[in-house]
């Protein structure tokens, strides 16, 4: 139990080994499905859902130097990355995106993820849009749009952490080579001129946050000494939290429970060195719907129109909602007392929120002491100013984008 990375990498294997998932295949389809169901009351929406061009379409290059490693995707295809080149005084600066999606962990699950751009480049978007912290403009994007920018596809089911060890046999053919896919990324980046960075910075939202926090430091070993190097963690910050019925879902499916105590991103991160942002709305509309309150937590599907808008929440459940929230910031208690770390926790009921342009910055992004997130990264990305912004609890910001879903029921 010595080495943190090793520990997270050794419950990752565990975990692959059960049978369990968290099914949000396709968070990344159904986010961009989503972003239309947003609570439109801004009446300047249009014209920021719009502002793409033909630039900010950025081709799919395959990993080829993966094929040496075996560093397949779960379907044992290449693994793929989007690259866009950094200008001007951005181009020795570096900033990498990892791609989220859930988890599968059991042969059924990643075996359909094979069938998916999830689990397989043969089905990745050969153009993906870069917008939000990737976005080449500098008013979607005041500190990093000149910066050289990757967003690393996400194949592997396991955060970027799987590991051989862990692979199915049982006739079906699964690649678990996320640790691999990573080291070979890396690699290409680093010959690419990651290398020579002068200031760089690792992201990723949900699945990817996680992997953010888990691959930080060795983020950091990679690069210059003297380089500025930091990690940003969009909604990866998953509580070891009890549903409503107490259930420890995100547990449940664990047989050694003193192991788990080095799961959560909220022990993983007490070892970080390197300096960590941790971006996360309080009411994390993905872990209400999957730690809190899971399908079989309500079985007389009482919280159904409030699990899926906020608005729909009576007294009672807003309760156990602030209940959550206490826990949030109950976990991130320690960190907040870090030197170098950052904080936006914003009470909207939403999930990832770096990468899409109206939660990132524009003049209707949410904010907490009339800063975008955007700006607060940047505060502290450049030591401009300390940021460490928690908002007050729901309802009391009016600049919030609550997710609605109840549109799909
Ligand atoms: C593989 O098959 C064997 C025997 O059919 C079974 O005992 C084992 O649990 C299976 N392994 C997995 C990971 O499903
Ligand atoms: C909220 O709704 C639930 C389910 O309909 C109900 O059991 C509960 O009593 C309600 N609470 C309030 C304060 O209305
Ligand atoms: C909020 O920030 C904007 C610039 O981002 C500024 O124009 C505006 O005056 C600020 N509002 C307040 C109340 O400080």
């Amino acid at each position: 139990m010595a080495n943190p990375r090793i520990r997270a990498l050794t419950w990752w294997r565990k975990w692959a080994k059960r049978d369990w998932v968290i099914a949000a295949v396709g968070l990344t389809i159904i986010l961009f499905s989503l972003t239309l169901l947003f609570d439109s009351r801004k009446p300047d929406d249009s014209s920021i859902f719009s502002r793409s061009s033909v630039d900010d379409h950025v081709p799919l290059t395959l990993l080829h130097r993966a094929k040496a490693t075996g560093a397949f995707c779960l379907d044992g295809s290449l693994p793929a990355y989007h690259f866009q080149k950094g200008f001007g005084s951005g181009s020795n600066n570096w900033l990498l995106h990892l791609e989220g999606g859930g988890w599968c962990n059991s042969i059924g699950t990643c075996n359909r993820r094979k069938g998916s751009s999830l689990g397989s480049s043969k089905y990745m978007d050969r153009l993906v849009t870069f917008a939000g912290i990737l976005s080449r403009h500098s008013s979607q994007n005041p500190d990093f749009y000149n910066w050289n920018k990757v967003k690393i596809r996400y194949c592997d089911g396991a955060s970027f952490a799987g590991h051989p060890e862990s692979e199915f046999k049982n006739g079906t053919k699964l690649f678990f080579r996320g640790q691999l896919i990573w080291e070979a990324i890396m690699d290409e980046l680093l010959s690419l001129g990651l290398s020579n960075a002068k200031q760089a910075l690792l992201t990723g939202c949900s699945a990817g946050g996680l992997a953010t926090l888990i691959h930080c430091d060795d983020f950091r070993d990679h690069l210059p000494k003297d380089a500025t190097v930091k990690c940003l963690a969009d909604a990866g910050f998953f509580l070891d939290e009890p549903d409503i019925l107490g259930s420890r879902t995100l547990r449940a499916f664990y047989d050694d429970v003193v192991k788990l105590q080095c799961l959560f991103p909220e022990e993983i991160i007490k070892n970080v060195r390197t300096p960590v942002f941790i971006v996360n709305p309080a009411y994390d509309f993905w872990q209400i719907q999957h730690v809190l309150v899971p399908i079989q937590s309500h079985p007389h599907g009482n919280w159904k129109r409030c699990r899926l808008s906020i608005k729909e929440c009576n007294s009672s459940y807003i309760e156990t909602l602030q209940g959550f929230r206490g826990s949030l910031l109950k976990a991130l208690r320690e960190f907040q007392k870090s030197e170098d770390g950052g904080i936006f926790i914003n009470s909207c009921y939403i999930h990832c929120q770096t990468w899409l342009p109206e939660t990132w910055h524009s003049p209707s992004s949410p904010r907490i002491n009339n800063k975008t997130i955007a700006e607060s990264v940047g505060d502290w990305y450049f030591n401009r100013e300390a940021s460490k912004l928690i908002d007050c609890a729901y309802p009391c910001n009016p600049t919030c984008y609550n997710m609605d879903f109840t549109g799909r029921l």
